[in-house]
């Protein structure tokens, strides 16, 4: 059920944190995998390791975003597993201070870069006969954060539920499924300075039901059950993998 052999999958964000893993795991089910971010040497370096490739990318940078399928497409195949796992925060202001610039970055690269590489994918996909696209978003997408200021952040990645319910039923007749995973807090670079301090760390101990960090490695048994058959059935839904933070 959980077999991606011979797959031609693309995962974005895959030179740190989540999206090394959720590509060492589709790898690890068969896939090939092609890895794409900005940093060369990061990316160059997993793929040796999975035998997939590297495609380098500014994704906020939605003319240079279009340049990422048919570079895949070329190399490795046509896609038919899309996982959008890039994304950043571009300002810890509060939200009557964010910066106008901040939050338009925001939403290029959390939710428009997602949307156009789905539109993308689409034609391989319907090539195929068959696609998954598995949206990484957060749960500060779903409920607000106390003390971690995070406005546009949150907003696009609430956009990207409603991107995922609406593509899914679109395309649902092609056999194509959208979902989405949403994180509660890991380990990596972008929260870095959240686990630098034990007062923070405690903040996230304390809000966190199961009794334990997660790693980046428990997103991926979500990302490789929607990417593959045993996920067949489900479309349109955003998964919470965080510890039950939004249980509470
Ligand atoms: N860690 C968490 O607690 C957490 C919680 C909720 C949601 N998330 C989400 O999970 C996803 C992965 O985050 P992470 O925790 O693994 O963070 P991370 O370690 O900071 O990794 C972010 C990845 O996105 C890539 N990226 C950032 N800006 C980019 C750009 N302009 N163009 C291309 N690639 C870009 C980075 O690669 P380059 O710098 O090489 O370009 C890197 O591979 C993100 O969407 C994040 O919002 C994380």
């Amino acid at each position: 059920m959980f077999d991606l052999d011979g797959r031609v999958a693309i995962v974005t964000g895959a030179s740190s944190g989540l999206g090394v893993a959720v590509a060492r795991a589709l790898a690890g089910f068969g896939a090939r995998v092609a890895v794409v971010a900005r940093r060369l040497d990061r990316l160059t370096e997993l793929a040796k390791e999975i035998d997939g490739a590297a495609v380098t990318c500014d994704l906020s940078d939605l003319d240079q975003v279009r340049t990422v399928v048919p570079a895949v497409a070329e190399q490795l195949g046509r896609p038919e597993i899309l996982v959008n796992g890039a994304g950043s925060m571009f300002t810890y202001e509060r939200a009557e201070s964010e910066p106008l610039d901040a939050s338009r970055r925001t939403v290029d690269l959390n939710l428009l870069a997602p949307f156009l590489l789905a539109q993308d994918v689409q034609p391989h996909m319907l090539a195929v006969g068959r696609g998954t696209i598995i949206n990484i978003s957060s749960i500060s997408g779903r409920v607000g954060i106390p003390g971690i200021p995070q406005a546009s952040y949150a907003a696009s990645k609430a956009g990207l539920s409603g991107l995922t319910s609406e593509l899914a039923v679109q395309w649902a007749r092609h056999s194509i499924r959208v979902n989405t995973v949403a994180p509660g807090f890991f380990r990596s670079e972008i929260t870095g300075p959240l686990y630098d301090s034990e007062r923070s760390t405690e903040y996230l101990r304390r809000n966190t039901p199961l009794p334990m960090e997660g790693s980046a490695e428990d997103i991926t048994g979500a990302v490789v059950w929607l990417a593959s058959d045993a996920g067949r059935y489900v479309t349109g839904q955003t998964i919470v993998v965080d510890g039950g933070w939004t249980a509470r």
